[in-house]
């Protein structure tokens, strides 16, 4: 029997993308995931889900997962995601997805997993791999695959699990008929890899971030405590642009303020004390909206689980009808 078509070709542009409930949102997830994946929710049919299944695999405190998918859903709510607009639910609160994991684990190599970046720099991180850290891609693969995506805004670090789902996306369509759509990764270069404040990648993992939201006074602290060398204010710069403060502030400020600081720093005469002082005020300036909307949210969290769960209904019944056709396609019914 022919395989159904697949409806995707059908409907317009589907946007997806998931964030782990792993610990306090960061300046990088913003910048790198949450703000491509805001102004995206205008031209399709956005699709973004806390990954609670996903967050298994390195947090095994159930209070901290409670509290951390909540903390979440307030952070994307509160940066201007549009629940009229984009569909917003919890990963777990669609199960299907963990019977398409299986379907696809079936025709993932075991070599393509041994090879995730990922996967690799947890092990080198010391963490002890237990199979969902190492099965991880093919849980995402399934969250892309499971409804119909075409585009998947991430920052650079994912890149390579969308490679991975677009694989085995091709393997499922050539042993088994069309079923998936293809989905690509949609990455912005200028903040693919936004740096924390020891200067690597920002991350959870390396205890580097500026968290998007929190207290004054400790966050200013963290500002503070940017790393920078020791030469003194009067000497010239010319490798402004690769000092961290200027990358950041180049995120927060106007293009002019950006570049008058960074110009100001290139020529000698800007101490760090006060570029970090410079910097602070920009950031925090920068989500003033958002933590007053945030304040808001936490006072109206019925409100919010209503959105979760709304959401989760749309997205199950999408999800069940893609894997209703792979299973068909797979001779499972
Ligand atoms: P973390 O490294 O802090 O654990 P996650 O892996 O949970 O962050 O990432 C969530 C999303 O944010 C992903 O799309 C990821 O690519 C993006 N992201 C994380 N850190 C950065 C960063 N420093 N710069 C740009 N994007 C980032
Ligand atoms: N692995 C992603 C991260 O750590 C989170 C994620 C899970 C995801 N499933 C996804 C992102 C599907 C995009 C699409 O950031």
């Amino acid at each position: 029997m022919n395989a159904p078509p697949v409806p995707a070709t059908f409907h317009a542009m589907r946007i997806l993308s998931g964030i782990q409930p792993s610990g306090a949102l960061h300046v990088g997830n913003y910048f790198g995931m949450m703000q491509p994946a805001i102004e995206l929710q205008n031209e399709g049919e956005a699709y973004y889900f806390i990954a609670d299944y996903h967050s298994m695999t390195s947090l095994f405190d159930a209070e901290q997962r409670r509290q951390n998918t909540q903390d979440v859903a307030l952070d994307f709510l509160a940066c201007g995601l549009d629940p009229a607009k984009a569909v917003f639910f919890r990963q777990s609160d669609v199960p299907e997805v963990t019977e398409l994991t299986w379907l696809l684990t079936t025709l993932t190599p075991m070599p393509m997993l041994e090879n995730c970046h990922s996967y690799k720099d947890k092990l080198s991180k010391g963490l002890k791999p237990n199979h969902g850290l190492f099965a991880y891609p093919v849980l995402m693969a399934a969250d892309i695959l499971i409804y119909d995506s075409n585009v998947v805004p991430v920052g650079r670090d994912q890149k390579q699990h969308v490679e991975v789902t677009r694989d085995i996306a091709g393997k499922f369509n050539q042993t088994y008929g069309e079923t998936f759509v293809i989905p690509e990764p949609r990455i912005r270069d200028e903040v693919a890899a936004v740096p924390g404040t020891d200067g690597q990648k920002m991350s959870k993992s390396y205890d580097n971030t500026i968290e998007i939201f929190g207290t004054e006074k400790p966050l200013r602290k963290k500002v503070m405590r940017l790393v920078m060398d020791s030469r003194p204010p009067e000497e010239p710069k010319p490798d402004a642009e690769k000092n961290i403060a200027i990358q950041l502030l180049k995120l927060f400020a106007t293009k002019e303020v950006a570049s008058e600081t960074e110009n100001k720093l290139r020529e000698g005469g800007l101490g760090y004390g006060d570029l970090k002082k410079t910097l602070f005020e920009h950031y925090w300036e920068y989500f003033t909206e958002a933590r007053a909307k945030r304040a808001e949210l936490e006072n109206n969290l019925d409100y919010v689980n209503q959105v979760l769960q709304e959401s989760a209904e749309k997205a199950r019944a999408l999800a069940s009808t893609v894997v209703d056709r792979a299973k068909k396609n797979c001779g499972l019914s």
